[in-house]
């Protein structure tokens, strides 16, 4: 069973200014409710309930989120608006919140590193709060858990995006070995439509080994002069297996404007319900 999920958030969410100017990305709203909380609702659906946070400077949002409003709480106390807070209540009840910063933003691949503290050498999760997913049957991540327990190693969850799309994404090529289950053959970061090995793109949904460590510790700068988790995993592929899954559901891009107004219009209509 995996207890431990990462959620690596301590990037400028340049793509959002100036909302993002002095407020997290992850704490933005779709409906009433942060995106990182969808986040950790999934992660604790999938058995996760070891929750740490990548963060940096001008995140101390996510912390107090995630914390009791001594203040607030004595304010609605026996009022009705008490009930507004229950799920945030559940999760703090339940889950147990560890923060390290990331002090300089060299990409997913080192802040993923920079969790190794919280983690330590068992398989984790790792959510990206800005890619909010809606579950068919199972959460996103449950659903990866389980194909964990069969085949034991690094799992990416992917979707097909347009063509002209693929250079938003890290794009897989892969033999397809079981329904919607490939064992990854190339990764390419963000490549351009024409050098694309397919249109099957990774979204913000893993589960890592912990061997991953150590081959991001060994991953050199790539795309954009970052440090890519899609070339360690590229790594990890040829060493041992990677597998890329088709998950069952549907994603929203909430770190894109387009993206997020379609999660709010859409959530909207579940909240109204
Ligand atoms: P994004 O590519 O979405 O970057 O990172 P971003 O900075 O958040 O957003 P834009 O593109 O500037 O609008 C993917 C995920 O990786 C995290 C981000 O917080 C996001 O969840 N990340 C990225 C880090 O934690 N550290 C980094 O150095 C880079």
């Amino acid at each position: 069973m995996i207890r431990k999920c990462l959620f690596p958030a301590a990037g400028y969410g340049t793509r959002f200014l100036p909302a993002t100017k002095a407020m997290p990305k992850e704490v933005m709203p779709i409906v009433n409710k942060p995106l990182i909380e969808y986040g950790v609702e999934e992660a604790m659906a999938a058995g996760m309930n070891n929750i740490g946070i990548i963060t940096g400077r001008g995140k101390r949002a996510i912390e107090d989120h995630f914390d009791t409003s001594y203040e607030l709480e004595h304010q609605i106390s026996g009022t009705s608006k008490e009930s507004m807070l229950d799920g945030i209540r559940h999760i703090i009840n339940n889950c147990c919140f560890s923060y390290t910063r990331q002090i300089e933003m060299k990409g997913l691949g080192h802040a993923i590193l920079t969790g190794e503290a919280l983690i330590g050498r068992e398989p984790f999760g790792v959510v990206l709060a800005d890619d909010l997913c809606e579950g068919e049957g199972d959460p996103v991540l449950a659903q990866m858990a389980k194909l964990y327990e069969k085949h034991r190693c690094s799992i990416v969850a992917i979707e097909e995006v347009p063509m002209e799309e693929t250079n938003k994404y890290g794009v897989i090529a892969g033999n397809e070995i079981e329904e919607d289950v490939f064992m990854i053959t190339n990764m390419v970061e963000k490549p351009d439509p024409k050098d694309a090995p397919s249109n099957l793109a990774i979204i913000g949904r893993y589960i890592l080994t912990p061997d991953i460590f150590d081959i991001i510790r060994e991953t050199p700068p790539g795309k954009g002069g970052e440090i890519q988790i899609t070339d360690a995993l590229m790594e990890q592929a040829k060493r041992n297996m990677v597998l890329a899954y088709k998950f069952k559901g549907r994603r929203f891009d909430c770190g894109s404007v387009e993206g997020f107004v379609e999660a709010t219009n859409y959530f909207y209509e579940k909240y109204k319900a």
